[in-house]
């Protein structure tokens, strides 16, 4: 059904995302998808719509569900940036070179799919929640958890899920 931020998540939803790691601009990967402007509304009008925006964590997969799969290509991984995987709802990051981190692209908030990754910072577009590319923290609410992490290893190029 339609109308849910963390189903098939509020920007850049399908298929491998381009690659943000410029900062926001007009006109640029800082589109809000109109989903997420629905939800984003919804939490100035009401609690009752809030519900459909994910807000149960939705969309979220378990380390289980992405053990063993390659979720990005390394190359593909900018240092000191990262990409958003829309299919599997991830986020990877290089914070450093050769260091690669995974976090589900779900915000915690109010589970609208992270829109950019851009300065360090993984940047939820629903209503401004920053996270860590490092570890996922929180540098900016309203959400006030940390971006789940999945362990991962590169193995031949690829970033995999352990
Ligand atoms: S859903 Fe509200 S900041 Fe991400």
């Amino acid at each position: 059904m339609r109308g849910r931020c963390g189903g098939r998540g509020g920007v850049h939803q399908d298929g491998p995302m381009e690659e943000n790691v410029m900062p926001r601009a007009a006109g640029d990967g800082g589109i809000v998808g109109r989903r997420a402007v629905l939800c984003g509304a919804a939490g100035a009008v009401g609690a009752t719509v809030i519900a459909g925006c994910g807000g149960s964590g939705s969309g979220v997969k378990s380390v289980e569900d992405l053990r063993g799969k390659e979720i990005a290509k390394a190359a593909d991984v900018p240092v000191g940036g990262g990409k958003i995987y829309g299919t599997e709802k991830v986020v990877v990051t290089q914070p450093a070179q050769g260091a690669f981190k995974a976090f589900t692209a779900v915000c915690p908030h109010q589970g609208c799919t992270v829109g950019s990754v851009a300065n360090g910072l993984i940047r939820c577009p629903c209503h401004g929640s920053e996270f860590k590319i490092a570890d996922g923290a929180v540098t900016k609410g309203p959400a006030t958890k940390p971006l789940l992490e999945y362990p991962v290893q590169v193995k031949n190029g690829g970033i995999v899920v352990t």
